[in-house]
């Protein structure tokens, strides 16, 4: 194919992936951008494959369909609270993919000019430590590593050691080209993914991933600058950037910074309880109880959190729902950037659960309501309604910004025990007058209240 043709389709395969990237920041658009960017790929892997020789067909075709048929098996299989350590996997491929592209182009010629012996350093480091952090990432919220912070004395002077170790090898590489400074690289690296991701608690483990996944893009990126391809140079950066975004969001949310989360070790302390925290006594409702309270209410905010993607309770929350509309009640679903376990978690199951978008509300939006607002129903929530983040300095999450649900005038709170939520603290929500503990699985216990409502 002529270079030029080439060159403009893989500028119109970039203008997809942004044109899609945009789509996907409102859920009404979500599907279209990533159809968009996926044709971009299409679009991409075609002209690629058209115009250089790269391997056989018949090698491609393979790989083709043994990717793809693993990529439908996990599709299908994989549930939704492990999405998170699925797109852990992915970064660590991805990263991993952009390593061996520079391996394999050392390899081929190691008297490569000084800018692309520079560039296959970059990629080969920022790969190998996307690939192997992604993996022990994955490790810890697959349960296969200690979900807890992994610290020892004198590990942050070790850890700089490690890394000035790896920048040092990476510039032997870098000026020399030998191959024995790319195993070097590679093996230094490797090892500083795995001891910087260790001792990070899996509480900050989403922000941690979504770092990777802007790593794997910077890393894809330079890889597109070892092989000379614009669509690989322009999909990763725009991946390196939306991915550092995103952990800019995420790390706001939780009123931290990326530093802190790389290098505080939170939650290695020891969690405070949540049943043996002193005195206090929660009080105990039925689904009747809940049903009459609901029922008889003008307006209701419904926030969602981790336990109804456990309990897969959107469906019957939608249910609930649409009972108390055709009763008259007032419906508002309370979204918290951080709520679940990854970004747009929430959005996602009630979405599933075709909730419509024009009740989904964000935390700027709905938090000035709860004031005039009749019902706070917490569904699988902890954290994010927590109000020592607001009130109690000394709380670990002090300054996470929280839904305030403490403000409406009665609230119900569904789940199964007084166990604190993911950031291992208690929650003085659970004792307050106004509060009703429905103990239940989400799902077990909506269903109850929802026939319970049928009958009054
Ligand atoms: P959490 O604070 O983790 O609380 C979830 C609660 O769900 C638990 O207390 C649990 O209590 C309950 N639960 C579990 N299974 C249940 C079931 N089957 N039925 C009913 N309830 C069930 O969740 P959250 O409020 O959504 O907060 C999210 C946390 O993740 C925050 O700490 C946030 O900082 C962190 N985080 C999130 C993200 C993203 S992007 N979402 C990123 C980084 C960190 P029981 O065991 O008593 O049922």
């Amino acid at each position: 194919m002529n270079v030029t043709v080439a060159g403009y389709l893989y500028l119109v395969a970039a203008a997809l992936f942004i044109f899609g990237l945009k789509r996907l920041s409102s859920p009404a658009t979500a599907r279209r951008g990533n159809q968009l960017a996926a044709a971009g790929m299409l679009l991409a892997v075609v002209v690629t494959l058209t115009d250089r020789q790269i391997v056989g067909y018949g090698t491609i075709v393979a790989g083709l369909v043994v990717g793809s048929g693993i990529g439908a098996v996990l599709a299908r299989r994989v549930e939704m609270t492990a999405m998170p350590q699925l797109v852990a996997a992915f970064n660590g491929f991805g990263g991993g993919a952009s390593a061996l592209v520079a391996a394999v182009e050392l390899l081929r010629d190691p008297a490569s000019p000084l800018r692309t012996l520079v560039t296959i350093a970059l990629s080969a480091l920022i790969g190998a430590i996307t690939f192997s952090g992604s993996f022990v990432a994955y490790g810890k919220l697959q349960g296969i590593v200690s979900g807890k912070p992994v610290t020892y004395p004198g590990q942050r002077f070790v850890d700089l050691l490690i890394a000035l170790g790896t920048l040092g090898v990476a510039g032997w590489l870098a000026t020399t080209g030998s191959p024995t400074a790319l195993w070097a690289v590679l093996g230094a690296s490797l090892l500083l993914g795995v001891v910087r991701v260790l001792p990070i608690g899996g509480a900050d483990m989403p922000v941690v991933i979504s770092f990777l996944n802007s790593l794997s893009g910077v890393a894809a990126s330079m890889a597109g600058f070892v092989i000379d391809s614009n669509a690989l140079i322009i999909s990763g950066a725009l991946v390196g950037a939306s991915g550092l975004i995103l952990t800019n969001i995420m790390v706001k949310a939780m009123n931290r910074s990326l530093g802190n989360v790389l290098f505080a070790a939170f939650g290695a302390e020891a969690a405070v309880a949540g049943p043996g925290a002193g005195e206090k006594t929660a009080r105990s409702a039925t689904p009747e109880d809940v049903a009459i309270t609901l029922a008889y209410a003008r307006s209701v905010i419904i926030v969602p959190g981790y336990g109804l993607a456990v309990a897969q309770a959107q469906h019957v929350l939608r249910e609930l729902a649409s009972a108390l509309e055709s009763r008259g009640v007032d419906v508002k679903y309370a979204i918290h950037p951080v709520a679940g376990r990854m970004p747009g978690h929430m959005n996602v199951l009630l979405a599933e659960a075709d909730v419509p978008y024009d009740q989904l509300y964000d935390l700027e939006d709905i938090n000035p309501e709860f004031d005039h607002t009749d019902v706070a129903l917490v569904v699988g929530a902890n954290d994010v309604v927590n109000p020592s983040a607001r009130d109690d300095p000394s709380s670990p999450i002090y300054g996470m910004p929280i839904l305030d649900v403490d403000r409406a005038q009665h609230v119900i709170v569904v789940k199964r025990s007084l166990s604190p939520g993911f950031a291992g603290i208690d929650n003085p929500l659970f004792y307050l007058d106004k509060t009703m503990m429905l103990f239940a699985d989400a799902k077990k216990g909506l269903g109850e209240v929802v026939s319970a409502i049928a009958e009054l």
